[in-house]
């Protein structure tokens, strides 16, 4: 029921309409009766500034922001913390009543909360890990692997050069490796990410030899429509094992629903099984 003290919060993203974020807030919000509400916004692509100026002021709590918006959202605040300044990107924004805009980063967070429920007892610090990908999305990675300490992180990409420009942003734990060292890249690692936008046709054009990977190392794919990629099942048929990216999204809305509504979200309320539902349908 909506009352004159609802809290709103939101999803910002053009398109937004197959967001499952609304789907996972609200059901948080139903389960441990918080008088809140969480709708979806969809600015049109050159009016998310003008959008984030109708906010000013806290009438609405505060917003995640998805694609295409996460660097714009940057720009658009008067402080940034610091882990949205490493990712380069924020996926949320917080309205606060004397009109101050805050962008912060739970996409680290989420990657992080993904690698603990679905690969209990990994270790982030315990050895380098090789990221796929240099774009928004593997950037994001990078930072929260260097923020939780990892010792190396390698960052695989069609285009080199984009992989040396994330490198240069985060500090000497980041390196760049050129596609024909794919297989060195590999060695020893602890998990690989793929943060490319591949994933509907498996790896696109790195064709990443999964079996160069230590047999323990942790395989995830970032992409979550599909559930399972082309990527994943590649390292489940030998044996690796898998994180997905519904449960990154889960773990990033955690903190979000945090930052929102002041208390964290209720346990008891299964929301992978709900996003299983309406990602079947
Ligand atoms: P995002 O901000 O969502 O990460 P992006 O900036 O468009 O999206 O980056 C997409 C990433 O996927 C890039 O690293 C891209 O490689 P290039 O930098 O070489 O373009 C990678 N990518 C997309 N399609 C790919 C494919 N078919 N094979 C390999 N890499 C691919």
């Amino acid at each position: 029921m909506i009352t004159g003290a609802t809290t709103v919060a939101g999803v910002v993203g053009s398109p937004v309409r197959h967001s499952l974020s609304p789907l996972i807030h609200n059901a948080w919000l139903a389960a441990a009766g918080v008088d809140g509400v969480y709708v979806p916004f969809s600015p049109p692509p050159h009016g998310f500034k003008d959008f984030v100026r109708g906010l000013r002021g806290g009438a609405v709590r505060g917003v995640n922001v998805t694609l295409p918006f996460k660097e714009e959202a940057m720009m658009a605040a008067d402080e940034i913390s610091p882990r949205a300044d490493l990712a380069g990107a924020s996926n949320l924004l917080i309205f606060t009543a004397e009109g101050h805009i805050l962008a912060d980063n739970t996409d680290g967070l989420g990657l992080l909360h993904a690698f603990q429920v679905q690969a209990p007892g990994f270790d982030p610090k315990a050895g380098p890990v090789v990221i796929l990908g240099a774009g928004g999305a593997a950037r994001g990675a990078a930072a929260a692997f260097v923020a939780a300490g990892a010792p190396e992180v390698r960052i695989v990409n069609r285009t080199y050069m984009r992989a040396e420009q994330i490198a240069g942003g985060l500090g000497s734990t980041v390196v760049p490796l050129p596609l024909d060292r794919m297989a060195e890249a590999l060695g020893g690692v602890i998990a690989v990410i793929n943060a490319t936008s591949a994933g509907l046709s498996g790896d696109g054009d790195l064709n990443v030899p999964l079996e160069a990977t230590p047999t323990d190392a942790v395989v995830m794919d970032m992409v979550y429509k599909p559930l399972r990629t082309p990527f994943l099942a590649r390292a489940e048929a030998i044996g690796r094992r898998t994180v997905d990216g519904l449960e990154m999204l889960i773990g990033q809305a955690i903190p979000s629903f945090e930052a929102f509504f002041g208390r964290s979200p209720p346990a008891e309320v299964d929301v992978r099984a709900l996003c299983l539902e309406a990602l079947s349908q």
